[in-house]
C-alpha cells in the first residue's frame, strides 16, 4: 500500500491511544466508532476542509490508518508564541472552518459515536479542540487530529472548550497557562468569539465552558472508576483538581 513502511515509530503526547507513525501514515487503535469517524473525515475533506487526516482504512492488526500531517502538535507548557492574539484568532477561524465543513454530514443510521450527541445538533463537534490535537507548522495551525471523540452537537460546545484552552479561561494556579488576568481573559474571549463569527454574546459561551468542564470531570472520573487505565493515569496526574479550580475561577470571576 502506498505510504506504508516497515518501520514504525511511536508518536507521543496523547493520553488515550497508542499511536505510531509508519511512513506517511499514522496507526491508531480503532474502536466501534472508527468507521463513523472515517466517514466524517471523508465528508469534511470533500467539503473544503483539507486540514483533517485522510482516512485510509485499517491495517492487518485492525488499527486505523490515517495520513500523517506534517508539523507538530503542541503540548503543555506551550511555547510563548502559542498565546499570541494572532494565533487565537486563527484557531477560532480554524474551528469555524471545520464546523462549517461538517454541516450536511448525515451519518448512516448505523453511526456509532464514542460520546453521545448533544442537542441542539448544529455541527459535528470535535470535542477536544486543543493545542495537543492541532498540528502547527511555522507557528501557524496546519492540521487537526484526534477525531475519536467527535459527535453531533452545538457549535458553542466546541467554542467553549477551545476558548477554555486557548484564551485561556483558567485559574491563576493552573500550572500550564500564563494568562489569568480577568481583563485579558475577557478581551481574548471576545476576540475568539468575533473571529469565530456569529456569536452575539459572551455569557452563553462562558456558561457552556463550566458545563464542558463538568462533563470532562465526569468523563475522567467515571472512566477511571470503570478501570480505564488511561483515565486512571489522568486522574492520578491531578488533572481533575486543575479542572475544578478552573471551573471555580470561571464561576467566580468571569460570570
Ligand atoms: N494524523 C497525524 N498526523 C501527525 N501527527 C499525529 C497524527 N495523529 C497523531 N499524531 C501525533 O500523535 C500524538 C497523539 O495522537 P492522538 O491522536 O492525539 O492520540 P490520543 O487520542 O492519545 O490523544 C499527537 O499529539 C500528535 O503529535
Ligand atoms: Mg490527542
Amino acid at each position: 500500500m502506498a505510504g506504508t513502511s516497515d518501520t514504525e515509530s511511536p508518536l507521543k503526547g496523547g493520553n488515550t491511544t497508542p499511536v505510531a507513525r509508519a511512513g506517511s501514515t499514522v496507526r491508531r487503535r480503532a474502536g466501534p466508532w472508527t468507521p463513523t469517524i472515517h466517514a466524517l473525515l471523508r465528508h469534511v475533506r470533500r467539503n473544503g476542509f483539507p486540514l483533517a487526516p485522510d482516512p485510509i482504512g485499517f491495517d492487518a492488526q485492525g488499527r486505523e490508518i490515517v495520513s500523517y500531517l506534517e508539523g507538530d502538535a503542541e503540548h503543555y507548557p506551550l511555547p510563548e508564541w502559542a498565546w499570541q492574539d494572532r494565533l487565537l484568532a486563527e484557531i477560532a477561524a480554524l474551528l469555524r472552518h471545520y464546523h462549517d465543513s461538517t454541516v450536511g454530514f448525515t451519518a448512516s443510521s448505523a453511526a456509532v459515536w464514542q460520546l453521545a450527541p448533544r442537542q441542539p445538533v448544529e455541527v459535528i463537534c470535535h470535542n477536544d479542540f486543543a493545542p495537543y490535537n492541532i498540528v502547527f507548522r511555522d507557528r501557524r495551525p496546519a492540521g487537526v487530529i484526534d477525531f475519536d471523540t467527535a459527535s453531533p452537537g452545538p457549535r458553542l460546545w466546541d467554542v467553549a472548550y477551545a476558548a477554555y484552552r486557548f484564551v485561556p479561561l483558567t485559574a491563576p494556579d493552573n500550572p500550564d497557562t500564563p494568562i489569568s488576568d480577568i481583563r485579558t481573559q475577557r478581551r481574548r474571549l471576545k476576540l475568539f468569539c468575533e473571529a469565530y463569527g456569529g456569536i452575539e454574546k459572551l455569557e452563553p459561551a462562558v456558561h457552556m465552558a463550566v458545563q464542558r468542564l463538568d462533563t470532562l470531570i465526569d468523563f475522567i472520573t467515571s472512566r477511571a472508576a470503570e478501570g480505564d487505565p488511561a483515565q486512571r493515569r489522568v486522574l492520578r496526574r491531578g488533572d481533575v483538581d486543575i479542572y475544578r479550580s478552573d471551573r471555580a475561577h470561571i464561576l467566580d470571576k468571569l460570570i
